[in-house]
């Protein structure tokens, strides 16, 4: 997302409560947490890009959701290759094997997150077949863990099944 006093000008933040949430209009929701920098950044109508990770991005989704933006321009610090977006002027990580961009159309309380409801501008599928990161819960069947760090652990499907 657009983060202006960032040299990179954006900030990424590693998410996991995340949805679809409307055919029509496709619509796209995720939660953020009061705490985190990205919180602050939130605007009315401002253009969001989610990159959805495979293994290859294990380290830059678990170091987005470790570090702060407030700490650290995290695009220039992790060296991500970004690629710009198609229909929205933020970019997304090269390396993705899908994306959505959109605009953030309203904003719901939610506790201790803030729920992001996004109008989908466009939806982008790399030609791969790898599956996607998905963060599990402790011992969940089925799935290889890869990266820890306290509560979070980012994990791919483990066993020859087809993915896609
Ligand atoms: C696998 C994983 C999933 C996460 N999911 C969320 C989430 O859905 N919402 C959220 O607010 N933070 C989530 N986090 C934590 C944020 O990514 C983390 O607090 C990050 O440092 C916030 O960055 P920021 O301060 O630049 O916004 C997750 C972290 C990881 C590693």
């Amino acid at each position: 997302m657009p983060s202006p006093a960032h040299e990179s000008g954006f900030n990424a933040i590693t998410l996991c409560f995340s949805s679809w949430v409307s055919y029509k209009p496709r619509m796209f929701a995720f939660a953020v947490q009061r705490t985190n920098y990205s919180y602050d950044l939130i605007r009315p109508s401002m253009p969001v890009s989610l990159s959805v990770p495979s293994e290859k991005l294990v380290d830059e989704a678990m170091y987005f959701g470790t570090v702060s933006g407030r700490n650290e321009d995290k695009l220039v610090t992790s060296n991500a290759g970004l690629t710009n977006g198609e229909s929205v002027p933020v970019p997304r990580l090269s390396s993705a094997i899908a994306a959505i961009e959109g605009v953030v159309d309203q904003v719901h309380s939610t506790g201790d997150h803030i729920l992001i409801v996004t109008r989908i501008r466009s939806l982008l599928a790399a030609r791969s077949t790898e599956p996607p990161l998905v963060s599990v819960a402790q011992r969940t069947p089925g799935f290889e863990v890869l990266r820890r760090s306290g509560q979070h652990r980012l994990a791919v499907p483990t066993g020859s099944h087809e993915f896609w």
